[in-house]
């Protein structure tokens, strides 16, 4: 089981990097048939999604346009959230546009329904979600993603993009945090 160490803490492997490859070129095949003969606009959250969106994109037939966002938050105690959210960076005119949102993972569903409704709002011809990674036991507010990476349990993961306190986002593979001596199946 390969093991790797950030800062004060040990993560197993999970999922490899071949099976994201390979899960990467499965699931672009349904995005092209979704989308046949439409313009797409891609929008990726920074900063986990950087890596999957690069990958997911070379995989892609219908020419898509990229638009880069972040989304900053901040704690309140007014909502149900926790978190007032606000969208960052958005350049592109989405009015009238298919737009598949490209986030690292959908967790408890609070930043993905708060994108989807400020992008809708925004008089998109379409808007759907596309998660590397979706924990639905976890699932708090809003829907699955429309395109799935992967499903995994709630365990805290890291790797591709996805970082633990800023490290670790340069790795090919997701690792977990608990050594449960299986990798994903
Ligand atoms: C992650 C991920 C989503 C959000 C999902 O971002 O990219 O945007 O958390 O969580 P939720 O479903 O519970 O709302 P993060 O805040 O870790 O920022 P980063 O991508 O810049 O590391």
């Amino acid at each position: 089981m390969q093991q790797i160490h950030l800062h004060d803490k040990s993560f197993y492997l999970y999922i490899t990097e071949n099976q994201i490859q390979s899960r990467l070129a499965t699931v672009s095949q349904e995005i092209n048939q979704h989308y046949e003969g439409k313009e797409l606009l891609l929008v990726v959250v920074l900063k986990g999604a950087f890596m999957v969106a690069a990958d997911l994109i070379r995989h892609l037939n219908m020419n898509p346009e990229v638009s880069f966002i972040r989304v900053s938050s901040y704690q309140s105690d007014l909502k149900s959230s926790g978190k007032v959210r606000e969208m960052l960076g958005l350049k592109a005119d989405v009015a009238d546009r298919h737009v598949l949102i490209v986030e690292d993972i959908v967790d408890t569903g609070f930043t993905s329904t708060f994108l989807m409704d400020e992008i809708r709002s925004k008089s998109a011809a379409s808007v759907n979600m596309f998660s590397l990674l979706f924990k639905p036991k976890n699932l708090k507010k809003g829907v699955a993603p429309d395109f799935v990476g992967f499903e995994i349990p709630p365990e805290f993961v890291v790797g591709y993009g996805l970082d633990y306190a800023e490290k670790g986002r340069e790795l090919r593979g997701i690792y977990r945090l608990k050594d449960e001596e299986k990798e994903f199946e």
